[in-house]
């Protein structure tokens, strides 16, 4: 579903083509005619093809990796590995042979690790193989401060940094309402619950639906294709390979980066208390435990 609601997304906006790839006969054909059909009343152009290979992609400037295996209530997203490093690999492989020029946004679950595979399956340079997450975690961080103070989403400003797991980082310090820091407008242990919140977004949302949330990580891979296809060097939380910055080096992490035409063409290195810090490096270490599983799993298949 977070691919199908991407494509309706981005189909609104009049801004490239839309190819839909899924391994179910018709599935995608009939996703992408609906779409289309809706054109005339919506207003939009935009021309939605559904295929079941990779050949029908030829040439696309972006691919966006949403296959896999979506969480069940009482899931993490890390019980997911195994069987989605598979997917995300297959697909990987498939569809770089047809666009070697394109940038890479990774959706899968759980995120991060599945960028250290399609790093890998695509041969890409870093700058073209980018993690969906943080835009997704700040937007829950920042629609839940708004309820709290009942003003509009847009006076929030926020970061959710780190792995797009139950350790993510919400940075409270950096959250403004209008400008204002938000810890002069929230008491200490409203925005803990807040913050504990966000963290479980995901999961909330799963128990809800018996499946994983659609709306919001499609708005946010959406604004990603935006930011990347119209050059728009927006500042956005994005899941990045660290070389070094914010201390990390050889690891997927969710960070602020600049999104232009060429991928990322920046990583914003922001400061960090000492307390910001541990949490960060817990939630780096998080997405270590999972690339060093995927490691012995592959050892384990040689
Ligand atoms: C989420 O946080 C699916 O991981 C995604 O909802």
């Amino acid at each position: 579903m977070v691919g199908a609601t991407t494509a309706e997304r981005i189909a609104d906006w009049d801004i490239t083509d839309v190819v839909l790839v899924d391994i179910i006969e018709g599935k995608p054909q009939g996703i992408a005619l609906d779409l289309l059909e809706s054109g005339p009343v919506l207003g939009f152009d935009t021309a939605l093809t559904g295929a079941n290979d990779y050949a029908a992609t030829a040439g696309a400037d972006i691919i966006v990796i949403t296959s896999g295996s979506p969480r069940k209530p009482g899931m993490s997203r890390d019980d997911l590995l195994t069987v989605n490093m598979n997917i995300v690999r297959s697909v990987t492989t498939e569809a770089v042979k047809h666009s070697p020029d394109a940038i890479i946004i990774v959706v899968t679950n759980p995120l991060d690790a599945m960028c250290h595979v399609a790093f890998e399956a695509s041969g890409f340079p870093k700058e073209r193989v980018i993690g969906q997450a943080g835009i997704l975690d700040t937007a829950r961080f920042r629609a839940f401060i708004a309820q709290e103070l009942d003003v509009s989403v847009d006076e929030v400003a926020a970061y959710v940094l780190g792995g797009h797991g139950d350790t993510m980082v919400p940075l409270v310090r950096y959250c403004t309402v209008a400008g204002l820091p938000v810890s002069e407008l929230i008491g200490a242990d409203r925005l803990e619950t807040i913050v504990q919140r966000t963290r479980d977004g995901g999961a909330e949302i799963v128990n809800l639906l018996g499946t994983s949330a659609y709306y919001a990580p499609a708005a946010a891979t959406a604004e990603m294709v935006k930011s990347i296809l119209l050059d728009k060097k927006r500042i956005l939380p994005c899941a990045a390979l660290l070389e070094g910055e914010f201390g990390i080096d050889g690891l997927y992490v969710g960070v602020p980066v600049k999104l232009g035409a060429k991928g990322i063409e920046q990583i914003l290195e922001v400061k960090l208390n000492k307390e910001e810090r541990q949490m960060f490096e817990k939630s780096a270490n998080a997405v270590k435990g999972l690339v060093d599983d995927m490691a012995r799993l592959k050892q384990a298949a040689s």
